[in-house]
């Protein structure tokens, strides 16, 4: 993220905003009680407060790419003590990024949060694959995205730094899960004429056939 992105994701309106967010999430997939949730992209952590506190998680693993970020989500976090890990790594490997502490394997969780943060992976396609990969069967996929629409916007080009090949759409997302086996449903919304992307998508149970 360039400097002016992350001087506004770290402001009192972006915690505004994502407030309203996991409002929006809790009504479109319900609480998370006792669960455990990894947080892909936690940026400075309120994401992680507001899954523990709001969506009543019992413990977050949360990634992100920048080392700065996860100092910043370490000290909002520190009452949380016992039951967050933090860890600076990639989405899209997990396992690499809480190996440490013996997370980030398949089916290790019952949910996962992506708060605003897929779209500023390359090869999105494998973030959205790690997430499947680390759900548990009936475990949820809580997503909140800026698609291609937006991105588009000379407003957006201007302000921020993000991939500029293959971004996608609202429609281009939703119809990434279900290659992955997560199902979305009816469970998704988008607000401004499609520029952001929020739904809650539920990983396959495996089939009566399977071993
Ligand atoms: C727009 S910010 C969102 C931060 C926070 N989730 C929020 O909603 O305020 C995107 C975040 O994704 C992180 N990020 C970008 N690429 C990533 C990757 N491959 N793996 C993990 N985090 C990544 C950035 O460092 C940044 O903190």
């Amino acid at each position: 993220m360039n400097a002016i992105e992350t001087a506004l994701v770290n402001s009192p309106p972006r915690r505004w905003l994502q407030h309203y967010e996991a409002h929006a999430l809790v009504r479109l997939g319900g609480r998370t009680p006792g669960a455990r949730v990894a947080e892909v992209g936690c940026g400075s952590g309120y994401g992680t407060k507001l899954i523990l506190d709001q969506f009543g998680a019992a413990r977050v693993d949360a990634v992100d790419l920048d080392p700065a970020m996860i100092t910043r989500a370490t000290r909002r976090l520190r009452r949380y003590a016992g039951r967050v890990l933090l860890a600076q790594g990639s989405a899209t490997d997990l396992l690499a990024a809480f190996s440490g502490a013996g997370g980030g394997k398949d089916a290790d969780y019952d949910a996962v949060f992506d708060f605003a943060i897929i779209h500023h992976i390359p090869n999105w396609r494998d973030a959205v694959a790690e997430v499947a990969r680390v759900l548990k069967p009936g475990g949820r996929f809580f997503f909140d995205e800026v698609t291609a629409t937006a991105l588009a916007r000379p407003t957006y080009r201007l302000l921020f730094d993000h991939p500029g090949q293959d971004r996608f759409t609202a429609g281009e997302f939703l119809a990434e899960l279900p290659r992955h086996g997560l199902h979305v449903g009816d469970r998704w919304r988008t607000r401004v004429g499609g520029d952001y992307l929020l739904g809650v998508a539920t990983k396959s149970e495996p089939t009566g056939g399977e071993q």
